[in-house]
């Protein structure tokens, strides 16, 4: 390891960092702007300027700067003197000269990094007395408010939205000193990811559109460790509360989970929190069909009164934590337990599940994922199901850029050298899909197919890198296959993705078919699976496949066997037609909803429970590498609301069930089911347990800055009240703890002295850019590769369009696809009408066209009111011949399932709802072109 000298002192550091990463992996503070840890240096802001000596004796040195400069043994460094600091307060005033000095109505303002940096300068006085400029800002859409007036031309949000995330719409215009960022013209920011730019804007450029539409002051918010419950991939955040209701989500570092970065589902779609469909009080449907208020008590003997017969069926849900699950088929036995997928999901879960268990493959965590030199997915539209992982997969065809630099000697972290270097040269990443996905743009190719020939597809990839014959394919395809198959087997970490998205189990089987032919020829392959919800693998581990499913509960109520049915924070009019939940529901004599949120199945109920958000509960998730992670209570839940594992233990000890007799707290619970279900046994390492202190004491929720905790309430009383203990967790609804050094499941912020924004990181991690102090948050349940290798695949016939009949295929989106998101008013506003997809030349089979109204009709009945749906027509180019393509979770498609072969026709009197400019979710803000 080289020895650097700085200021006098010498520092063993690492090999091939530059020196700006080195001094804050040795906790020296030298300000910078434009370097980041997951985009590397372009040398821009000239911020993080130092001198550098040739030897012991040159005194004078040069001005270099910290983040384009290599560390190398005997390098004599000064970050301190006079040269250094004075060029650094004089780069600050210059970046400044048009910072309209606006902190204190700045929704950055006390969690700025141009504050602090000005701060660590020493920059004090303004020197320039002439005319600022000033911009007009532009609309960017309902999540990201623009104030350009305060940039500082540092390009890191560029170099993100368009080098990172892949984002085309938002550039660097004009020039000189009138250089803008933004958008060609006003209109709703295009990538998946731009809610990013709010946390690397390190200033109040791009800021959050909810939180400056009902500011709080950034210190003043409350928060803990938690976990997005957006999609399976797990992402740690951090949610920020003020007066009961969720302000903010930034990102919480994990280095294999989500890095630096979030997806706009995940950082805007947790507004369902503060939603007014929220139930505050439980309610018992009287003789009028209407709902009389309880309270707890009375609750909780209508609940026990409802169970204590026996009969009880439950049917639990993927978006709610292991322990309610677990205690839900606890209290119901494991044969009336239901995980509550649709019957379609279940077997794609379940099978998803089987395939990482059996694979030889290695089941990768984001970082993983981002080391990939070759990428075949099969059938998924991970950008809409999965979204962190397409960010992740953009940076994996960078490796191919990486291995070029190598040859130069070129350090990971010169951005700008590097990606001259590579211009479009990728490493390879394959699609098959129904149709056209976001990542098509970095693809080397992709192939649109009906799903049985997309498994097909990938068998044949799987015997070709196997050496074996395979079934017949078309001439085109047979290419196509050998140029995967060269390409994945002549790489040495390659990724297989797929998942259930596609509604396929032969498409997930062939991907871990490939994934194991790999491994047959001794290359380190790797299998990513994306599963719908939060918990969706939690439920397969929890009840290990052949659980009842909706349907044979069903069957079970109407011979008698059941007469009950408790439903766990799931509305199940999501997971069949209207008519299939409605039968399933009447079929029991009383049914009991837990839930947070009033939808159609809480309406159904003959009790209805509030249950606590994630936001106001403990709970672990399963995320779709298999991880469980713990989310903690940002705030407590209001009025009668209780988290679901409180209401079910509760009612539980008030039958006197043996099982809850030794069950006190939220962690008794994670044990019992960790011992009892062997498949989540590695539950319990997933964070500290209650008892945990940090040196002595809790952790803190609130920084040591938080204000006005006595006014909030001095409409009621200008006493403040002792703050509540959490009995539950190691942290504190307080100020007072310690928050450095703990595990990194329980990081609730980031700050340190004169680093007040999200930069402050470093501070917390091993080494700049590198894993948490604590450790990495999460605990891997599964065995990673080291399976026996997938069974033998059956190959599906080849799919054969036939006249007037359409497979349906879902067409998933990352707004409105699932069930919480959208009830966040920005991204509601993002939501676009239900539709289906058809390619030009079915069009006009079907005499359509882009905007028309299209029936969908069950095929092959008679029945007389066959009508699945009615949908707005897009003509999509790209879509498999003989597919309709229908936007899953959107208005209008409840009744429709995927892979059905349905009729089509035109609807007449259709009104078009979209608007003109379609093809992308966010094409709904004014003006939404492109650039
Ligand atoms: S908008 Fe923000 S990130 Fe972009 S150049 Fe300006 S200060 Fe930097
Ligand atoms: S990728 Fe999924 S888990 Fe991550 S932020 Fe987006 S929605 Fe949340
Ligand atoms: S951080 Fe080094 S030049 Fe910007």
């Amino acid at each position: 390891m080289p020895v650097i000298q700085v200021d006098g002192q010498e520092y063993e550091v690492e090999a091939g960092v530059n020196l700006l990463e080195a001094c804050l992996s040795l906790g020296l503070d030298l300000p910078y702007f434009c370097w980041h840890p997951a985009m590397g240096s372009i040398g821009a802001c000239r911020q993080c300027a130092v001198v550098q000596y040739q030897n012991a004796e040159d005194e004078r040195g040069r001005i270099v700067m910290g983040c384009m400069t290599p560390v190398t043994d005997g390098a004599i460094f000064s970050l301190s003197g006079d040269k250094a600091q004075g060029f650094r307060q004089s780069i600050v005033e210059s970046l400044m000269l048009n910072h309209p000095h606006d902190c204190p109505v700045c929704a950055e303002g006390g969690e700025c990094h141009l504050q602090d940096m000005t701060v660590m300068v020493g920059h004090r006085d303004r020197h320039y007395r002439g005319r600022k400029n000033t911009h007009r800002n532009q609309y960017l859409g309902p999540l990201i408010n623009h104030e350009m007036n305060r940039c500082i031309t540092c390009y890191r949000c560029t170099r993100y939205y368009r080098d990172y995330a892949g984002g085309t719409d938002l550039a660097a215009m004009a020039s000189h000193d009138h250089v803008y960022f933004g958008r060609q013209s006003d209109g709703v920011l295009q990538s998946e990811f731009a809610g990013n730019l709010v946390e690397v804007c390190p200033t109040g450029v791009f800021t959050d559109k909810s939180l400056v539409h009902d500011y709080t002051r950034k210190w003043d918010l409350q928060s803990a460790p938690s976990v997005c419950v957006g999609c399976a991939v797990g992402c740690n955040t951090l949610p920020g509360e003020r007066y009961g209701k969720i302000k903010r989500v930034h990102n919480r570092f994990n280095a294999e989970v989500n890095g630096y970065f979030l997806c706009d589902r995940g950082r805007f779609g947790a507004g369902f929190v503060n939603a007014g469909q929220r139930l505050l009080y439980p309610g018992l449907r009287n003789i009028d069909g209407r709902y009389d208020a309880l309270n707890h008590h009375e609750a909780l003997r209508h609940l026990e009164r409802a169970c204590a017969p026996g009969k009880v069926a439950g049917i639990g849900s993927p978006r709610a934590s292991v322990e309610a699950n677990f205690l839900l088929r606890t209290l119901v036995g494991e044969e009336n337990f239901a995980p509550g997928f649709s019957d379609a999901e279940q077997p794609l879960v379940e099978l998803a599940l089987r395939l990482q268990q059996e694979s030889r493959a290695l089941v990768p965590d984001i970082a993983t994922i981002e080391s990939a030199d070759a990428v075949l997915i099969l059938g998924e539209d991970i950008t809409n199901t999965a979204p962190r992982i397409a960010l992740a997969l953009r940076q994996s065809v960078r490796n191919k850029a990486y291995e070029m630099a190598a040859e130069l000697r070129l350090e990971t972290w010169q951005d700008a050298a590097i990606r001259n270097l590579a211009q479009d040269q990728r490493s390879p990443l394959y699609i098959a899909s129904v149709a056209d996905t976001p990542l098509d743009d970095v693809a080397t190719d992709r192939i649109s197919l009906a799903p049985d020939d997309i498994a097909r597809l990938g068998s044949a990839i799987a015997a070709d890198i196997a050496g074996q014959s395979y079934a017949d394919l078309e001439q085109s395809l047979q290419a196509q296959v050998e140029a995967i198959a060269a390409a994945l087997a002549g790489a040495q970490r390659p990724l297989i993705v797929s998942g259930t998205g596609c509604g396929s189990t032969a498409v997930l089987a062939a991907a871990a078919q490939v994934a194991d032919a790999l491994c047959g020829n001794g290359v380190h392959a790797m299998l990513a699976l994306a599963v719908p919800e939060a918990n969706s693998l939690g439920q397969a581990l929890l009840t290990g496949g052949g659980a009842p499913g909706l349907a044979q509960l069903q069957q079970q109520a109407a011979s008698g066997e059941l007469d009950t049915l408790v439903v766990l924070e799931n509305d199940l009019y999501r997971r069949g037609s209207a008519r299939q939940i409605d039968d399933l529901l009447g079929a029991f004599k009383q049914v009991v909803v837990l839930d947070g949120l009033d939808n159609q199945t809480t309406s159904s109920a003959t009790l209805a429970l509030p249950a606590a958000s994630f936001a106001e509960s403990n709970g672990i998730l399963v995320s779709m590498e298999g991880r469980a992670q713990h989310h903690y209570p940002v705030f407590l839940p209001q009025a009668e609301r209780r988290p679901s594992w409180v209401w079910l233990l509760a009612c539980m000890k008030e039958m006197q069930r043996e099982e809850a007799q030794t069950l006190h707290h939220f962690d008794d619970i994670t044990r019992a089911c960790a011992a009892a279900i062997p498949a989540l046994a590695g539950i319990t390492a997933a964070a500290p347990d209650h008892h945990f202190r940090n040196v002595g004491v809790r952790i803190p929720r609130q920084t040591h800055r938080y204000s006005g905790r006595t006014a909030m309430r001095a409409d009621i009383s200008v006493h403040e009240p002792k703050q509540p203990v959490d009995e539950e967790s190691p942290l504190a609804f307080s100020m007072e703890g310690l928050n450095r050094d703990q595990p990194g499941a329980l990081l609730p912020y980031v700050w340190a002295p004169g680093w007040n924004s999200n930069q402050s990181l470093h501070k917390f991690q091993a080494e700049a850019g590198g894993p948490l102090k604590g450790g990495t948050a999460g605990a891997r349940l599964l065995q990673s590769g080291t399976g026996a290798g997938s069974q033998s695949v059956t190959v599906p016939a080849p799919f054969k369009a036939e006249p007037g009949r359409w497979q349906l295929v879902p067409r998933q989106r990352i707004f409105g696809s699932d069930e919480l998101s959208a009830l966040s008013p920005g991204l509601a506003e993002l939501v676009q009408p239900g539709f289906i997809e058809v390619c030009a030349t079915d069009a006009q089979l079907l005499g359509v066209a882009e905007g028309d109204g299209l029936m969908v009709t069950m095929a092959a009945t008679m029945a007389v009111d066959n009508t699945l749906a009615t949908l707005e027509v897009r003509v999509n180019d790209t879509m498999a011949a003989g597919c309709a393509g229908y936007s899953v979770g959107l208005a209008g498609v409840q009744n429709l399932t995927p892979l059905a072969t349905v009729s089509l026709s035109r609807a007449e009197g259709w009104q078009r709802r979209s608007p003109e400019l379609i093809g992308s979710d966010r094409d709904t803000g004014p003006g939404g072109t492109h650039v």
